[in-house]
């Protein structure tokens, strides 16, 4: 099944390193050539005679390799997937600051590919805030997780943070690998893409917003990004951002408005992922408001409506796609506004349902199509919501 994929299966110092020996096992058997490479700390686990034998070419070990000069850019160039298992909390530490310490650190940097990190240590390390804030970096920038599983741990202990099981490990790897094969190209296309929650002042205090994280807009960005599109997300929140991205910072519904449509006639696609507030105030307040003052009258008026302006001076195979967040009778809203707003696609979420919409890491939506399309995508992380859109995307431009 995996024939003619490379992955780079990167080996950690920890005691689970010996799973490892599992998993390129499996990822042999399933077709894939297979890359070890192992780190010092690894090498005091496991042999790397081991993984010479197991793997598809020796196993690497070190940057400074006299007989292959620079083997970090082409390893991670050439790879369609790196793995890291298991991922040590210095490995995570080092790849989210961005540092390159040895063979592993060095490819992570250098790799385009997807890649997949499944971590394993002890309880009280899992749980540290600083390797949770690192791993919440690496989600944010598209790295895949395996979360390790609770259980036996080195010396005895019970906790979370045993490596997942290497089944669980090698269907994760097979999924990315085939879903990458399949997922169409997006080289050139100039994308902007809009996410987050706007903020209306009421007072220098004080303002009105809504519930959006901005993390589903943040996915289809990022996602968008990978597969070679030109973006620019303009956003409200300060979520992580791949450096390949251009990130434009707004707070108000009038500088998003600004952002998007100063930049929309050069753009293949727009994506209106974000939660625009339809009014704002007036005017606020140039001070604090006092609660001396007695409830203060705010009155407020209408926001231009972005998604309308762009469809209403959209030019030739331009691709517009809103977002409708609904509480009921989502298809019936979600197909209105896909009319009203005159644009090619509408993801509509019923934010009603567990797990789906604001601030959770899933959603679920139904993506309908100006031509009578509708395609539904049922709960699953942000990340892969966005592959679905980006299909429908994909789509629609074939067609028009
Ligand atoms: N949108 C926009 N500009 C606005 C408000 C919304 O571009 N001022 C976009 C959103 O980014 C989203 C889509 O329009 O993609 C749907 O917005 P929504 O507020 O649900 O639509 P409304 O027409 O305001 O309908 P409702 O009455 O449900 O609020």
């Amino acid at each position: 099944m995996l024939e003619g994929k490379r992955v780079v299966l990167g080996v950690a110092g920890g005691i689970a390193a010996y799973k490892a020996i599992d998993v390129c096992r499996r990822l042999v058997d399933a077709g894939a050539h297979v890359v070890p490479v192992l780190t010092e700390g690894a090498l005091h686990f496991v042999g790397r005679t081991t993984f010479d034998a197991l793997g598809s070419e020796r196993a690497w070990t070190s940057l400074w390799d006299e007989q292959r000069p620079i083997p970090h850019t082409h390893l991670g160039q050439t790879a369609d997937l790196v793995i890291v298992a298991p991922a040590t909390a210095r490995v995570l530490g080092l790849y989210a600051t961005g540092i390159s310490d040895d063979l592993l650190t060095n490819i992570l940097l250098a790799t385009r590919a997807p890649v997949l990190v499944c971590p394993a240590m002890h309880t009280e390390m899992w749980e540290h805030a600083a390797v949770q804030d690192n791993l919440r970096v690496l989600r944010g920038r598209g790295v895949h997780v395996v979360e390790p599983e609770v259980g036996r741990l080195a010396g005895g202990d019970v906790g979370a943070g045993r490596l997942a099981d290497p089944a669980t490990i090698v269907e994760a790897a097979t999924s990315l690998l085939l879903a990458s094969a399949s997922a169409p190209d997006l080289t050139g296309l100039r994308m902007i893409v809009t996410a987050g929650g706007t903020r209306e002042p009421i007072d220098p205090v004080r303002f009105i917003g809504n519930r959006s994280s901005g993390k589903q807009g943040h996915a289809v960005a990022e996602e968008a990004a990978a597969r070679g599109a030109k973006v620019t997300l303009v956003t409200t929140v300060r979520l992580p951002v791949s450096a390949r991205i251009d990130a434009v910072r707004v707070d108000t519904a009038a500088e998003m408005e600004h952002a998007v449509l100063s930049r929309a006639e050069s753009a293949d696609v727009v994506v209106m992922a974000a939660a625009v507030a339809d009014f704002r105030p007036v005017q606020a307040a140039p001070s604090k408001l006092k609660k001396a003052g007695g409830p203060p009258e705010v009155r407020l008026e209408p926001t231009v409506d972005i998604l309308a302006e762009l469809g209403g001076r959209r030019r030739p195979g331009q691709v517009l796609v809103g977002f409708a967040a609904e509480t009921d009778d989502l298809r019936v809203h979600a197909a209105e506004k896909l009319q009203r707003k005159g644009i090619d696609l509408i993801v509509g979420n019923d934010i009603s349902e567990p797990g789906v919409g604001f601030e959770h890491d899933t959603n679920a939506v139904v993506i309908l199509g100006a031509d009578g399309s509708s395609v539904e995508v049922p709960l699953a992380d942000k990340r892969a919501i966005a592959r679905a859109i980006l299909d429908a995307i994909s789509n629609a431009r074939s067609s028009s």
